[in-house]
């Protein structure tokens, strides 16, 4: 089979060395891909966003199977424009990838859904939202409606703070026209948990839990990054809570896009808050999280392209899919001065036998040279969760770069809470 990937970061990554060890696979395409994915896949200089190019290279080489992994493409309506030239697509289409594409969507749709979730206001007009602050609790969380590369929520802890956000959205436009339209929402407070879903639109079975890192610093300090590391299984995710997610949230929301006639099939991901209440959605992803997708597959035992063309033939009850009774750690090695400026170029040299997931990186006369903010992503299994964090962190020091920074403590609060 001839596949192509769309993306090229961490979790393209670690998705294309998932679906070569498919058998029937032959060559898999990454559109664009990255210099540390060439290593895996044949990359091709068209970008993740450029719709008209993905499906004319998508015809001319006959693939059989594709896979949309990024929000923009989706959101845009990419798998829908694959599908329509009879290219078989992993993805929600356009009507589904609303479910990320729009907060104000996904909170009404939950409203109306009974699904369990911040209590919250939508405003389309500046002074309504300005008003509304003055009289709401305070800390208050302030959200962009469209996508705006995971910084269009801000966390405000005074009225000021809070009127700012609004200010900074809706007037100066800091996102874009994802500020249009705000939500403001209930604080919550408890341990945070991603859970990865495949679904077809009927059936959804959850993937192995995991726990995001997304501060720059060490005890979760600093500025909101893309995400500094990840762990897989996320200890707060207990039997118990796994059992209510299923029938309070992952049921209900599948059978809600459904009934609106938006049925979403691919991975879906439910970002979610273990409150005192119980657990509580804090955001939909209409894919594969990053990096959380890099501690879960390397967890699957499972062949994901079978999956994946299951959910295509919409018989994921058919499929198996089993994760291994494993634990997973993915520390995230970036360029220092991350999420802000940082210089780029420097040579990576990496062992070639491990899970290493590269993100910024480009080839120059075949030397692999950093090209990003996040770099790589070191991911090691083992039977225990301190087990894997102490292997991932010796790992890290097989590799390197001029100006690495990575934090020293990605898992130590799942490791604390497993103590409890
Ligand atoms: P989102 O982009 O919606 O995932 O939000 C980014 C981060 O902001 C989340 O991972 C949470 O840590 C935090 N957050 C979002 N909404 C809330 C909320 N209602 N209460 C507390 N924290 C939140
Ligand atoms: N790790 C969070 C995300 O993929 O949006």
């Amino acid at each position: 089979m001839k596949v192509m990937v769309v993306g090229g970061g961490g979790r393209e990554h670690a998705i294309i060395k998932k679906i070569k060890e498919n058998k029937t696979v032959e060559t898999i395409f990454a559109l664009p891909g990255n210099g540390g994915i060439a290593a895996d896949a044949t990359c091709v200089d068209i970008g993740a966003k450029d719709i008209d190019k993905i499906v004319e290279f998508a015809v001319e080489k006959g693939i059989d199977f594709a896979v949309v992994a990024p929000d923009d493409p989706l959101v845009l309506g990419a798998v829908d424009a694959l599908q329509a030239k009879g290219i078989k697509t992993f993805g929600p289409n356009k009507a589904a990838a609303i479910i990320e594409g729009s907060k104000a969507f996904s909170k009404d749709l939950m409203k109306k859904y009974n699904i369990p979730t911040a209590a919250y206001e939508t405003f389309t007009d500046m002074e309504a939202a300005l008003a509304y602050i003055e009289k709401c609790d305070i800390p208050v969380v302030v959200k962009a409606d469209g996508l705006a590369l995971g910084k269009g929520v801000i966390i405000a802890e005074t009225r000021d703070e809070a009127r700012d956000a609004v200010r900074s959205m809706m007037e100066d436009k800091v996102f874009g026209d994802s500020g249009n339209c705000v939500v403001v929402e209930e604080f919550l407070t408890g341990p945070e948990v991603s859970v990865l879903s495949f679904t077809d639109g009927n059936v959804v079975i959850p993937m192995v839990s995991s726990m995001d890192h997304k501060r720059a610093l060490d005890g979760d300090k600093g500025l909101n990054t893309g995400g500094m590391g990840t762990i897989a299984p996320n200890p707060y995710y207990t039997e118990e809570v796994a059992a209510e997610c299923m029938e309070t949230i992952f049921k209900p929301t599948i059978e809600a896009m459904k009934a609106e006639g938006r049925t979403f099939t691919g991975c879906l991901y439910f970002g979610l808050m273990i409150t005192p209440k119980g657990p509580k959605v804090i955001e939909y992803n209409c894919r594969f999280g990053d990096p959380e997708t890099q501690v879960v597959l390397p967890l699957l035992e499972s062949d994901l392209l079978d999956i994946m063309l299951k959910i295509y033939e919409g018989k994921l009850a058919e499929a198996e899919v089993k994760f291994a009774d494993k634990s997973a750690c993915c520390v995230v090695m970036a360029s220092n001065g991350y999420p802000q400026s940082y210089e780029k170029g420097f040579e990576i040299t990496m062992p070639a036998d491990k899970n290493i997931y590269v993100a910024g990186a480009k080839l120059a006369d075949d030397r692999l040279l950093t090209n990003g903010g996040r770099v790589l992503g070191v991911t090691e299994t083992a039977d225990t969760l301190e087990a894997a964090i102490a292997k991932a962190y010796e790992t890290v020091k097989t590799v390197s770069f001029e100006n690495a920074y990575f934090r020293t403590d990605i898992g130590a609060r799942a490791l604390m809470a497993e103590r409890k």
